[in-house]
């Protein structure tokens, strides 16, 4: 790391914190257990070599797990990583070098604790010979235990429209609990439902890609980082995103009165995330 191009960005409420260099050597600065929150969307597979270089997904999850023992080190005992990838498609198939991602960090010590889908929900139709369009990438959790924090009331949702139709009119069933019959070992009872304004949100976001973006050709949309900020962290908790290209996820961290530490190969990036471009 080059001290020297350690920015910090300090106000009243939260501090930000970019570093220049290879995600690798500049964590080994940080102490462990240190960081609530690792929020980060890395370089894909050989996807824009001309803007920061490519890994060949033969070579990805070598290239990868040596950041992510880092990443182990630095995350408290109840924090959080959330992995923001997707995989690429070679000669006709699907690549399986996230899959063999998860089983490796698996092996590394991490426990594969859910899997988010972020839904572009502004994708423009396309079609190949083949396929359609990738509207979709995944945001994979990981912890080191099964008990982490997570604020779930911070991210619930207005019920919406649906509620008053599905509650107008109610069942017996819907009066008692009621267990599916597909055996899933799952159960309902609809009249809990009656008076609420709010529900949890599922597992699938709808966020629409930013498309004026900040001079990067990678950035992710603000509402990304914002939602998992939001549910895996409190306000002065300390936010990592080791591949931070323009610095979203710092800069909603900051919004959010969190502290970020953002570091990235390239110094334009640090440039842009520090708001110099
Ligand atoms: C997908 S982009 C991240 C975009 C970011 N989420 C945003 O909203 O702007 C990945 C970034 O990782 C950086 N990068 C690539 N290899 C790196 C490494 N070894 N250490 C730190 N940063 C790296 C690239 O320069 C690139 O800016």
């Amino acid at each position: 790391m080059i001290l020297s191009e350690q920015t910090h960005l300090k106000n009243s409420e939260s501090e930000m914190r970019f570093y220049q260099g290879d995600c690798l050597d500049v964590l080994e600065q940080l102490p462990d257990s240190s960081i609530d929150l690792i929020m980060t969307s890395p370089p894909y597979a050989d996807s824009r070599k001309n803007t920061y270089g490519g890994i060949l997904p033969e070579r990805y999850v070598e290239w990868f797990l040596p950041r992510a023992a880092q990443f182990l080190r630095v995350l408290k005992p109840t924090g959080t990583f959330i992995l923001n990838i997707k995989e690429k498609v070679v000669e006709g198939e699907r690549h399986t070098y996230v899959l063999e991602l998860i089983l490796a960090l698996r092996k590394q010590g991490w426990l594969w604790t859910e899997e988010f889908i972020w839904h572009k929900k502004n994708a423009y139709p396309g079609k190949w010979p083949n396929r359609f369009r990738d509207s979709w990438e995944r945001c994979l959790q990981f912890n080191k235990q099964r008990q982490f924090v997570m604020y779930q009331d911070a991210v619930k949702i207005p019920m919406g429209d649906w509620s008053k139709r599905r509650l107008k009119y109610l069942s017996d069933v819907d009066r008692h609990r009621d267990t599916s019959k597909a055996q899933s070992g799952f159960s309902k009872k609809v009249t809990n439902w009656l008076g609420r304004a709010q529900a949890y949100p599922t597992n699938v976001l709808h966020l629409a890609t930013e498309c004026t973006n900040k001079q990067h050709s990678a950035a992710f949309p603000a509402a990304l980082p914002e939602w998992f900020i939001q549910l895996f962290t409190q306000v002065g908790d300390w936010v990592l995103d080791p591949f931070m290209g323009s610095g979203t996820t710092c800069h909603v961290a900051k919004k959010l009165e969190r502290n970020s530490i953002g570091v990235d190969l390239h110094q334009v990036h640090v440039k842009l995330a520090r708001g110099e471009l």
